[in-house]
């Protein structure tokens, strides 16, 4: 074992510091590691399976098959994470043999040809048929069919070889060379199917059986195999999936000691004995590769592997001076990676890299979290797995940007709201240092909608939630699992019983982390509540909407060990740009339809005035003061820090919108007001003012029109065309300064803040003129020619000044000429039921995004227009290298 030299040290800590506060934006989509997968000198190849399939969508059963016909032959899928009798196949031939879309000489010519990762229904229409406003009103429904051939070659022939689907939505079932050999139904699990047995040399047809029910869920889900597929081909002696497991303990700046656990699979027909080494390395921040350095090793393990059995072998060694992992600013969040070779006589048939991270985390009811010793407020908000336009098809540069805009924002934290994640997801966690709460179930045994996950709860909640952490544990970000949320039935004891099976199993897997539950209803000594590591409220431990009488007390009182903290908090509700007279005089409001309510059904907007919010939610501000007032508890995890698909809350009805209001962020990424309400409390060093509303209303001369200021600084001074409307101090409780009875004449509002006497930041807002041009903005003016990275590029309507027309709704029309293309546009506005691969969009309080994409392969300049009736066009270019 060696140490990293003084000059490696400090070089690495510069590196990740400048990576982590100046280089993300240009780092996006760096390469995801571990990247060894693909070589095979190290006797495992991980290849992408996702381009060239084939695929039909159909509304009404295509082949007569269902899961309940075919489960018998599915269940055995889920053995390995099975803890009691394994599921036996049926004999016989198993079903759909003589479903046309399974054989190998099916012409699937007509069929759309697609790439992986593959949303369906995100292209649209809108109003999809019997598809709710919770759901998005998108065509998620039906039964989908993709085909894509796999070419086994003679130098594979001994080889195990995997197919690993990373999330397909949902009820897969797989079929090859016209025989069903399993499948998942949970569409936001990641599973591994075995096709080694079932392989022909040369062409194999696979086929795999997608199906969705109306009525699954209670947002956006999604359809489609939406998230990686690869395969893997090893050595029939491997290490075996998810086959590592590393935690570390006694951690601190001088030492930490690391335990490793391999299991090693053999799926040959001899038995035999491996030698089993690991050395463990640095992480280059930059380009996700592993440094030359060996910092530490494990003792060589010899182990004798019976055929067709799987053995495992565990170690500790010590890692002197390690690079903590932890969340930034006052942390950072350092890699290691471990890799484990399989070696017989010295040759290595198996190689396998576990990024990992070296930090301690504490749970303490007083202190709340503590990473490395040092305390961190769970600064953190809630998100759906969708992309917005770009729906569930996974996409990394668009996830990267989701959290680049929270971490601006000061965020910490991430629950993963309801249900497992993507895997990259977890990899830009740790590599941005995140804390995360990884979240599997929305519900149990009792429905919350007809068609969700209680209709499988019986059979599959152990082996998913067993899959998903053996997935995820390896990840530093995971600070706790949570099993479950506002689940059906809380407070009832068949309800605790459940919490405590599944507790069980998860101690069983990783008894390293906490885990918890977030609860709505249950109180202090319910089942439930006692079965948790930690107390996680949903919107009680601030008292529901108007109500001030919060759990946060009582829990504490009832649990003196455990910890608290809002697992999910305010569900405020606004849409950006939109402000709506008069105002709240209060710190919160319930939203309702019509004038003072906050919410206007006519075009489907709530006011960005950020002070309404759901009857159970509550306004940012009147959370921060229950927080303020109960400091033991750990913090909160906001509803949401994205816009998402689905749920349009209030205007969720039958003729509503079909994307969320509760997003501090909208759908397209543009930053509502909310966003510098939220930046003022998490970085409260960061000198910022935000002023609101907008200052350009006609129809409002003379009219009481209140100015509010969002700021990090104590005091602030407000004037009006130049005149002073007041110098402020910003009491105890209050999170916004706010000037309620300005009336409005053009001209300019402007704030000058203050903090400890000293000026600390300004803002102003003026009144605009006509719209006469667009501008374009790409946030990345280079991406990867790879047909993967993507550049957002933001449309503006301006007057003859360059100023945004904040009110603008001009519809834009854009093209692109050169090596690539536009893959969905948006405007933030839920109720905008233009489809999102549409090339004309309107704006929507002045702005539009276009989401430009550069073909795989392609090199050289691409040009983006936008041109709107009446208006200078603009364009702007984006490279592809
Ligand atoms: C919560 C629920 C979330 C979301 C939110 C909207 O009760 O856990 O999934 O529905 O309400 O306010």
């Amino acid at each position: 074992m060696r140490e990293a030299t003084g000059t490696a040290r400090l070089f690495h800590r510069l590196s990740t510091i400048l990576l982590t506060f100046l280089l993300v934006p240009r780092l996006v989509g760096a390469r995801p590691y571990p990247v060894h997968w693909a070589d095979d000198n190290n006797g495992r190849q991980r290849i992408s399976l996702n381009e060239g399939w084939k695929f039909s969508r159909f509304t009404s059963n295509p082949d007569s098959l269902s899961y309940d016909s075919l489960k018998s032959w599915i269940l055995p899928s889920a053995n390995n994470f099975i803890k009691g009798d394994k599921h036996q196949p049926p004999s016989g031939t198993p079903p759909g043999s003589n479903v046309q879309y399974v054989q190998p000489d099916f012409d699937d010519r007509d069929w759309e040809s697609v790439d992986l990762p593959h949303d369906w229904a995100i292209k649209g229409p809108f109003n999809a048929p019997g598809v709710s406003g919770g759901m998005g009103r998108l065509p998620s429904n039906g039964v989908g069919w993709y085909r894509r051939t796999l070419t086994r070659s003679p130098e594979d022939e001994d080889k195990s070889i995997f197919l690993d689907i990373d999330g397909a939505m949902s009820y897969a079932a797989v079929w090859l060379n016209g025989r069903l050999i399993g499948g998942w139904p949970y569409g936001y699990a990641s599973f591994r199917l075995d096709l080694t047995p079932y392989l022909d040399g040369g062409d194999n047809l696979l086929a795999i059986r997608l199906e969705n029910a109306l009525d699954n869920s209670r947002w956006y889900p999604g359809a489609g195999i939406y998230r990686n597929v690869w395969l893997v081909k090893v050595n029939p002696t491997h290490v075996g999936q998810y086959g590592t497991y590393i935690t570390t303990s006694d951690v601190s700046e001088e030492k930490a000691t690391v335990h490793l656990t391999v299991d090693v699979e053999n799926g040959g027909a001899s038995d035999t004995t491996v030698d089993v080494v690991t050395e463990i390395h640095l992480l280059d921040p930059a380009t996700g590769t592993p440094g030359e350095e060996v910092v530490a090793q494990f003792e060589k393990a010899t182990v004798a592997v019976p055929a067709g059995g799987k053995m495992s072998v565990s170690g500790s060694t010590a890692v002197r001076n390690p690079l903590l992992w932890g969340p930034p600013p006052e942390q950072e969040p350092n890699l290691y990676v471990a890799t484990t070779r399989l070696t017989v006589n010295g040759t290595v048939i198996d190689t396998y890299e576990t990024p990992f991270g070296i930090r301690s985390v504490t749970f303490d009811a007083n202190q709340g979290v503590s990473v490395n010793g040092k305390p961190v407020k769970i600064w953190g908000t809630c998100n759906h797995g969708d992309l917005g336009s770009l729906g569930t098809a996974l996409n990394t540069r668009a996830l990267e940007r989701q959290l680049e805009a929270l971490r601006e924002m000061g965020s910490n934290a991430l629950r993963t709201s309801h249900n497992p994640p993507a895997p990259e997801f977890l990899d830009l966690a740790d590599r941005m240092g995140f804390l995360v709460l990884d979240e599997i179930f929305d519900t149990w045994a009792d429905r919350k909608t007809t068609n969700d996950f209680h209709a499988i709860f019986p059979d599959w909640h152990e082996p998913d939630l067993r899959a998903f952490v053996r997935r995820d544990r390896n990840h530093p970000s995971i600070i706790a699992w949570s099993y479950g949320n506002e689940i059906p039935n809380q407070s009832g004891s068949a309800t605790g019983a459940t919490a405590q099976a599944l507790h069980g199993i998860l101690v069983e897997e990783d008894p390293t982390r906490p885990s918890t539950c977030a609860m709505n209803s249950a109180g202090p000594g319910s089942p439930l509540a006692d079965a948790l590591d930690i107390i996680g409220l949903n919107y009680q431990g601030e008292g529901l909407g108007t109500s001030t009488d919060g759990s946060f007390d009582r829990f504490h009182a009832a649990y003196p060990g455990k910890v608290v903290w809002s697992s999910e908090s305010a569900s405020a509700l606004s849409t950006r740009g939109t402000y709506l007279f008069p105002v709240t005089s209060g710190n919160h409001a319930d939203v309702g339809d019509g004038p003072g309510q906050g919410g206007d059904g006519r075009d489907y907007r709530v006011s960005a005035y950020e002070l309404y919010a759901t009857s159970w939610g509550s306004s940012p501000d009147k959370v921060f003061a229950a927080h303020d007032a109960h400091p033991y508890v750990a913090g909160e995890f906001v509803w949401t820090g994205w816009d998402y698909l689905g749920e349009p809350t209030p205007y969720d009805g039958d003729d509503g919108a079909r994307s969320s209001y509760f997003g501090i962020i909208d759908l397209a990424g543009f930053r509502k007001d909310r966003f510098y309400l939220y930046q003022a409390r998490w970085r409260p060093d960061l000198p910022m003012a935000h002023l609101l509303p907008h200052w350009t209303w006609p129809d409002r001369v003379g009219q009481v029109t209140p100015v509010h200021v969002f700021s990090s600084g104590d005091e602030a001074e407000l004037f009006v065309n130049g005149k002073s409307a007041g110098r402020q101090k910003r009491g105890r409780g209050q999170y916004r300064f706010r000037w309620d009875d300005v009336v409005y004449q053009p001209g300019n509002v402007s704030v000058v803040v203050y903090k400890d006497g000293e000026e600390w930041a300004r803002d102003a807002r003026w009144t605009v003129g006509k719209a006469k041009g667009l501008t374009l903005t790409a946030d990345r003016a280079e991406i990867r020619g790879d047909g993967r990275d993507l550049s957002f590029v933001t449309v503006a309507v301006v007057d003859e000044n360059g100023d945004t027309v904040p009110e603008a709704g001009n519809a834009i029309a854009f093209s692109v000429s050169g090596p690539g293309r536009i893959v969905a546009t948006d405007n933030g506005d839920p109720a905008d039921m233009t489809e999102f691969p549409s090339l004309t969009r309107k704006a929507f309080s002045g702005l539009a995004l276009a989401i430009v994409r550069a073909d795989k392969g392609a090199s050289g300049d691409i040009t983006v227009t936008a041109s709107a009736e009446g208006l200078e066009t603009a364009e702007v270019v984006i490279r592809a290298a």
